[in-house]
């Protein structure tokens, strides 16, 4: 038997109702801070990602789904949003028509990595790109909507992480400062690290070997050389968390796995689903726009991963959907009025209600079972003595109340289950 390929997996229709209230939950909140949706495709130029989030990153280095097809061109399945979410900025000029510009997006993602709890091959984010402004207003803007996203599907063990990249020139100071701190401990660095020492020696900062992590504790933080302007944005935007009432802490070794950033950084951990903690992350991308062909264009933005937080969602128990029902299920009594039931079946769904038969040729009984499975509002007995007279029987589930209705008074009979 074929399977779903390693990493992937499906989306049952038992699983949608808690999907779908993610999903309504998220647009509701994007759109209470005027973000507007934006769809791309899923598969775009492979030069897009390597040149937007970093040839020396783990993502464009060995995550990414990379294919050539039949006219030779690179293409790759798109493991993140931004790039492309900047490419199509670009594209269409949106910044033409709006000097800043706020979009949101909910997509699958691709990303060949180790699967383990909460972490998928296919996976789906939610997020959002404001491209336009610089204001570190609006980089607290960012993180008040993820955390309200996330308080909104009652999740709490949530920990809010921030960090400054501060600008290249400062990043380009600090990195001779931990160049210089760690030339002597390389030998002690692990094999990755010490790749990383040369060429991308912030991303160190992301080991998780406890050796490397004991080195890296003693480093200089970049948060302590930053830049004027780089420090005074990290100010604003801490007042304003405060002012939002919205817990954080400052984590200097906060560098993520994406090159773009340029000052703020931030995530959103959950104490709820294991290894993999981080629901949420993303920050400022101040030099993106320009990498990739258009004017300098401060922009910030971040995405979640819908699995890993409806994983959360289901540790914490932290919301229940209520019981899916339909409006009613019509039981036929004789088998010989099937093609009745059919008929009536199709005008009650033409009024817009939710009704559904058996196909099965089931008796009464059966019948009786799969409509109380299907936790229907009301069902409609079709047939014996009363059908002769020109009858239904309508059973009201919850009160148990039967009322006869007439054949020919289709109206009353749609108001009634109305
Ligand atoms: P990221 O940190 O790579 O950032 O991914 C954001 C979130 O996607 C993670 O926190 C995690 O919840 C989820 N995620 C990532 N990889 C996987 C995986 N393999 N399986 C399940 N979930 C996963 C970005 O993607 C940036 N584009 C965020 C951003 C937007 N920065 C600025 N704007």
């Amino acid at each position: 038997m074929i399977k779903a390929v390693t990493g992937t997996k499906d989306i049952l229709p038992s699983d949608i109702p808690r999907w779908k209230y993610l999903e309504q939950n998220t647009e509701k909140i994007f759109s209470n801070f005027n973000y507007k949706e934006i769809r791309t495709p899923i598969f775009e130029e492979t030069s897009l990602f390597a040149r937007g989030i970093g040839e020396e990153t783990d993502i464009v280095g060995k995550e990414m789904y990379t294919f050539k097809d039949r006219s030779d061109t690179s293409l790759t399945l798109k493991p993140e949003m931004t790039a492309a979410v900047v490419r199509a900025y670009l594209e269409h000029s949106l910044g033409s028509q709006q000097p800043l510009v706020k979009l949101f997006y909910i997509s699958p993602m691709f990303r060949q990595e180790r699967p383990q709890a909460g972490r998928f091959r296919q996976f789906h984010q939610f997020g959002a790109e404001a491209i336009g402004s610089s204001s570190p207003l609006l980089d607290a803007e960012m993180i008040q909507m993820s955390y309200e996203i996330l308080k909104s599907l009652g999740l709490k063990n949530l920990t809010i992480k921030i960090n400054s990249l501060g600008t290249p020139e400062t990043r380009e100071n600090y990195k001779k400062i931990l160049k210089d701190y760690l030339t002597d401990k390389k030998d002690k660095l692990s094999e990755d690290s010490r790749r990383r020492f040369d060429t991308n020696i912030l991303r160190i900062f992301d080991s998780k070997i406890e050796s490397d992590q004991k080195l890296i504790k003693e480093a200089p933080k970049l948060i302590d050389h930053l830049d004027e302007e780089s420090k005074n944005d990290f100010e604003v935007l801490k007042n304003q968390l405060t002012k939002f009432g919205i817990p954080f802490t400052i984590d200097p070794s906060l560098v993520r796995g994406l090159d773009y950033y340029t000052k703020l950084t931030f995530e959103i951990d959950s104490g709820s689903v294991g290894a993999q903690t981080a629901l949420c992350g993303g920050g400022r991308y101040d030099l993106l726009i320009e990498t990739l062909g258009g004017k300098q264009t401060p922009a910030t933005g971040f995405a979640a991963g819908i699995e890993r937080i409806l994983l959360a969602c289901e540790n914490e128990k932290s919301f229940t959907i209520p019981e899916q029902s339909i409006d009613v299920y019509l039981i036929r009594i004789d088998k010989e009025l099937e093609f009745f039931v059919s008929e009536l079946a199709g005008k009650l769904r033409k009024e817009n209600l939710s009704v559904d038969f058996d196909y099965l040729q089931r008796s009464v009984k059966a019948q009786m079972r799969e409509a109380n499975k299907l936790n229907t509002k009301y069902v409609l007995f079709i047939g014996g003595d009363e059908y002769k007279e020109g009858l239904v029987n309508l059973k009201n589930m919850s009160t148990s109340v039967e009322e006869k209705i007439p054949l020919n008074k289709f109206e009353l009979l749609v108001t009634k289950i109305k």
